[in-house]
């Protein structure tokens, strides 16, 4: 499981994180929704000190940090728990499908080439994309690439994977497709936190939604009750802008 306790970062004079608390059970989907610029992404950025924050716990699959004193060795043992795929894929450009799928099975775990690419096509199918193995970044779709991310975030069999907007960069019309290859990694108990505007999708897949404000958790809960029935005006304001933007 998951569990950040009291996470704070700031930048400069800029509070980002103001003390954060959250958990994320094995296997489930937490959702962070929120205004541009709230933390959502220092926040997940955090969890793999991408970012690193001043203070507070982190605790993902047995491994536990503190922020305020921790080794090197923790910060990696921490970043082996988690792959992130991000809002404009990062593939390698000069490198296939099958290889930006295999490449951390060969450099970080030392797999036999033979016994990666059969793995990494494994991936590959499991994201709709054996017929795409040779093809590079360029030659693929972005919805495709953003397919190929989440395969080469699963290839390391981390406890959980993160997802900063995974489907914010792409056009309207392949928005759908990686937002299936997602729910499907979930349904297998991929344990997963995800930061999204899909509020459709949030429901639908979501065990739990956080609802985050100028560096605060405003509210949070199961998304039924957060999404549809919200307690906290600032939460009813958000959501009515949102659909309100929606319906234009
Ligand atoms: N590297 C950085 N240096 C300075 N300020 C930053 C940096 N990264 C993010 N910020 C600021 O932190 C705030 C939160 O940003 P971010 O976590 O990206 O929000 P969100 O993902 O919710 O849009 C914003 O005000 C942003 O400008
Ligand atoms: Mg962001």
């Amino acid at each position: 499981m998951i569990k950040v306790t009291n996470l704070k970062k700031r930048f400069g004079d800029l509070v980002v994180l103001n003390g954060i608390d959250f958990e994320v059970k094995d296997g489930e989907v937490l959702s962070i929704i929120g205004p541009s610029g709230s933390g959502k992404s220092t926040l997940i950025r955090c969890l793999n000190f991408l970012e690193r924050p001043e203070a507070g716990v982190i605790e993902i699959g047995g491994v536990r940090v503190d922020a305020e004193k921790c080794t090197n060795k923790e910060i990696r043992q921490l970043r082996l728990q988690t792959a992130m795929v991000f809002q404009n894929y990062n593939l390698f450009k000069n490198k296939t499908a099958l290889q930006n799928v295999t490449e951390s099975l060969i450099v970080v775990k030392k797999m036999p080439k033979k016994q990666a690419e059969e793995l990494g096509m494994e991936l590959l199918r499991q994201v709709g994309l054996e017929d795409k193995r040779d093809n590079y970044p360029a030659t693929l779709s972005g919805g495709q690439q953003q397919r190929v991310s989440i395969a080469r975030a699963l290839a390391l069999r981390p406890h959980a994977i993160l997802l900063d907007e995974p489907t914010s960069s792409l056009d309207p019309e392949l928005v759908s497709e990686v937002l299936q290859t997602i729910k499907k990694i979930a349904e297998m108990d991929t344990t997963m936190i995800i930061v999204t505007h899909e509020m459709d999708f949030a429901r639908d897949v979501s065990d739990h939604v956080i609802f985050m404000a100028d560096g605060n958790i405003v509210e949070q809960g199961p998304p039924a009750e957060l999404l549809d029935n919200p307690r906290k005006e600032r939460t009813k304001q958000f959501l009515r802008t949102f659909h309100a933007n929606r319906k234009r």
